[in-house]
Order: C-alpha cells, then sequence, then structure tokens
C-alpha cells in the first residue's frame, strides 16, 4: 500500500495526534527497495503480510443479517485470526445459532479458524467474574449488553490468543472489499509508527446516502461532525490553537496494539470510540499523572487515514443517532480533563438539537466506565476459546 506520511501532528504530553494521510495505491506490490518520495511511504505486501499474522480482528454483531456478516467475514484477510462477539437475540429466533451455522460453513470452505461468541454466555461471565474483571458485569452477574463490552470481549481474547494488536470492523458493512482495505490500512499504518503504543482510525473518504435525485456522496456522518468539533475543542483548549485535526471521534473501524490497548479506561455501548481519544489525552497527554511511564517514554501514536472505497452501511435510524450523540458527547463532558468552557459549549449543542431528555436537562448522564485489562489473567478465558472454536466441526 502507498501513502501518506503523517504530514501534520498535534502533539499532546506523549501523543502524537496525526492529520488524515491519503491512500495513494491500494496494493502497491512487494517492496523493491526503490524510494517514492519524500512524503509517501510504500508497505510492501510482505510487511503487510507479516502484521496479519499477528492481528486479530474483531466483529461485534447484534443481531445484522447474515449476508452483511458473511461479507464482512470474506473481506478478512486470511492470516487474521476472526473473533466474532455476538450479542444477537436467541428467542424467538436463535440468531446466534444462525451466525454461528454461517461462520461453521465459512471456515470449512476457506479453512480457517474463526471464532464465535455469544457476548451473554454464562461460561464467559463466570470466569470474568472469577478473574475480577468486575467492571464489564451488569448487576444480574452477567456481562452488560453494550457494544463496548462485546469489543473488550474480544480484545480479551486475542490477548489470550496471543496477538499483539486487535482491529474493529462493524457486521453491517455492505462492501466486502473496503473491509479488506480497512486491514490493509491498520497494517501498513501499524507499519509505520514509531512507537508500540499505536492507533490506527479509519476516516471514510464518502459516507453516501440515497436521495431522492439518486445516490449522494456525503463526506460527513451527522453524529461524526458534532463528535469531532467537540473532541477538536478539547484539544485547541490546551495547546491555545484551533485545530481540525480530529476527523474520527466515531469510528467504529480501528485497531490498537494489545499494548496500548490493555492500558485503556473504556467508555460503556456507544460511546466506546470517541472516548478511546479523550482517554488517552487524559492518561497520556501530560495534563494528570499517569502510572504508565514506558508509554509516556515511548510516545503514542494516533493516525487517522482515509480510505479508496465508501462506506455503506445500514441506516439504523433517529433513535440510535441520539444515542450516539449523547453517549459522544457525554464521554467528553464528563472527563477529567474537560473544562468548563468546552462543557459549556456541549451542553448548548445537546440543547439546541433537542437532544437532552426532561431528566437530562442539567448535563448528559455520564457514561458507565470499564477498567484496563492489563491485570486480568486472560489464561482462564481458554476454557470459553476451546468452546468459542468452531473449526471444522
Ligand atoms: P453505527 O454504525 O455506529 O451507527 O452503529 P451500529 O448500530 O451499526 O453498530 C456498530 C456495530 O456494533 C454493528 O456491527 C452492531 O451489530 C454492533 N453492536 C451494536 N450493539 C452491540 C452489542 O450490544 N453487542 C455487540 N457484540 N455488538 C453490538
Ligand atoms: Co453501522
Amino acid at each position: 500500500m502507498k501513502l501518506d506520511l503523517p504530514r501534520y501532528t498535534e502533539r499532546f504530553g506523549a501523543t502524537s495526534l496525526h492529520g488524515v494521510q491519503r491512500v495513494y495505491e491500494l496494493d502497491s506490490g512487494f517492496d523493491d527497495g526503490r524510494p517514492v518520495s519524500e512524503s509517501i511511504v510504500n508497505i510492501g505486501n510482505n510487511q503487510i503480510v507479516d502484521i496479519e499474522g499477528r492481528m486479530a480482528i474483531v466483529i461485534p454483531t447484534k443481531g445484522e443479517r447474515l449476508r452483511l456478516l458473511e461479507g464482512v467475514l470474506s473481506g478478512i484477510p486470511h492470516d487474521c485470526l476472526t473473533i466474532i462477539i455476538s450479542n444477537s437475540p436467541r428467542q424467538p429466533v436463535d440468531r446466534y445459532k444462525l451466525e454461528k451455522e454461517a461462520l461453521q460453513q465459512f471456515n470449512r470452505f476457506v479453512g480457517r479458524n474463526a471464532f464465535i461468541l455469544h457476548q451473554r454466555d454464562p461460561v464467559l461471565s463466570e470466569v470474568l467474574r472469577d478473574v475480577g474483571y468486575n467492571s464489564i458485569l451488569g448487576p444480574d452477574g452477567m456481562v452488560r449488553t453494550g457494544k463496548a463490552e462485546g469489543m473488550l470481549i474480544g480484545m480479551l481474547l486475542a490477548k489470550m490468543a496471543g496477538k499483539e494488536y486487535v482491529g474493529f470492523i462493524d457486521a453491517d458493512n455492505y462492501v466486502p472489499g473496503a473491509v479488506n482495505e480497512y486491514v490493509k490500512i491498520f497494517a501498513s499504518g501499524i507499519a509505520m509508527s514509531q512507537t508500540p503504543y499505536i492507533m490506527v482510525r479509519i476516516s471514510w473518504i464518502y459516507k453516501p446516502k440515497i436521495s431522492e435525485t439518486g445516490l449522494y456522496f456525503s463526506k460527513w456522518g451527522r453524529v461524526s461532525e458534532t463528535t469531532n468539533q467537540h473532541l477538536n475543542s478539547l484539544v485547541s483548549y490546551y495547546t491555545g490553537f484551533e485545530t481540525e485535526v480530529m476527523r474520527t471521534g466515531n469510528s467504529g473501524e480501528h485497531c490498537m496494539s494489545l499494548k496500548l490497548a490493555e492500558l485503556l479506561t473504556y467508555s460503556s455501548g456507544y460511546a466506546i470510540e470517541p472516548y478511546e481519544i479523550v482517554n488517552i489525552l487524559e492518561e497520556f497527554g501530560g495534563i494528570i499523572p499517569t502510572v504508565n511511564q514506558d508509554a509516556m517514554d515511548k510516545g503514542v501514536e494516533i493516525m487517522q487515514v482515509e480510505t479508496r472505497n465508501p462506506h455503506f452501511h445500514e441506516d439504523k435510524g433517529d433513535d440510535h443517532l441520539k444515542e450516539m450523540v449523547v453517549g459522544s458527547l457525554g464521554s467528553i463532558y464528563h472527563s477529567k480533563i474537560c473544562p468548563p468552557k468546552v462543557r459549556e459549549k456541549i451542553l448548548e449543542a445537546l440543547r439546541s438539537k433537542n437532544m437532552l431528555e426532561e431528566s437530562q436537562q442539567q448535563e448528559p448522564p455520564a457514561p458507565h466506565k470499564i477498567d484496563p485489562f492489563k491485570d486480568i489473567d486472560v489464561r482462564q478465558l481458554a476454557k470459553v476459546l476451546s468452546k468459542a472454536s468452531t473449526y471444522a466441526q
């Protein structure tokens, strides 16, 4: 893959927030050592495949259409370990069973060893209770429902399987070729990173909408525009310079090194993606002290890479939108490092959009937090893994 080197970087303590990088060639062949140009880097196929072998791809899914899930599976490079974490309904139709069968068939056809596990599996909850990972459990002692919770279980399994990197791809993507591109971008970003603490986020070139006059290739989703604006205000407040660096606040498609992933505190549900950025700034922004000195010494990098493929996914309607905006802005609002000025702006935005319920007029609800998993003993998860494995049954 040929893509931009980071051209523009905001530095925030030990964190480097790189501006959006573009892709010039999706497949640049094997690296022949020939220099490209000063600002473009060539990540050869051998390097990409090597990183893919060290990466798990987690697909969180909740009742998505099977055809879409199958398409997503077909787009993931063979050498990645695929982990589906499902929270699909079991009644009246057991949708999880259907997903499992589809995955078994897929594994048989392509000779792969992809895993599937239900988020509310009682054995999983029991193991997590045993190892003391209480912040992911609900009052009933079971793993809470929510996308973030699904992603965390995926991360734990990736760590258990000895992977170094974990990437996330939503199950409701219509374009398998786009899925394939996301993983190539993850690997290329990792290949060019300067630190073991790395995150690569996907910035979609277009998010097409169907309008009366045909397809409209819009640049921004409605939620991401608002989220990015406030994330940028947060950064600007501390640097003193207005910035538009942050473009991927709500990107579900992103990857991290497990070295970074295991240090972060996560926000429950849909607030997970923007809060990852906020938490990196909280931990490694140099504003409040951290116990993770190694990451402070080596630095944390956040890259944002713009795809060539447009992003087509399921349209989930307006209620979902509201939940996402309130969750995303709430996670910034309640941050320890959010200054009163940014809080005011967030409240204004939420009120003007009529997003707050009667009972929340004073402020958006604080999102539930999930603790870092660095010290969780993942070996016990082997019990769950063997159950999750559906290889060639
Ligand atoms: P959007 O694309 O950001 O509007 O959000 P989606 O509703 O498409 O959700 C993103 C992904 O998370 C999809 O693949 C969903 O099926 C999945 N998802 C949503 N809620 C849950 C959940 O509670 N658990 C799991 N495991 N996945 C979920
Ligand atoms: Co979606």
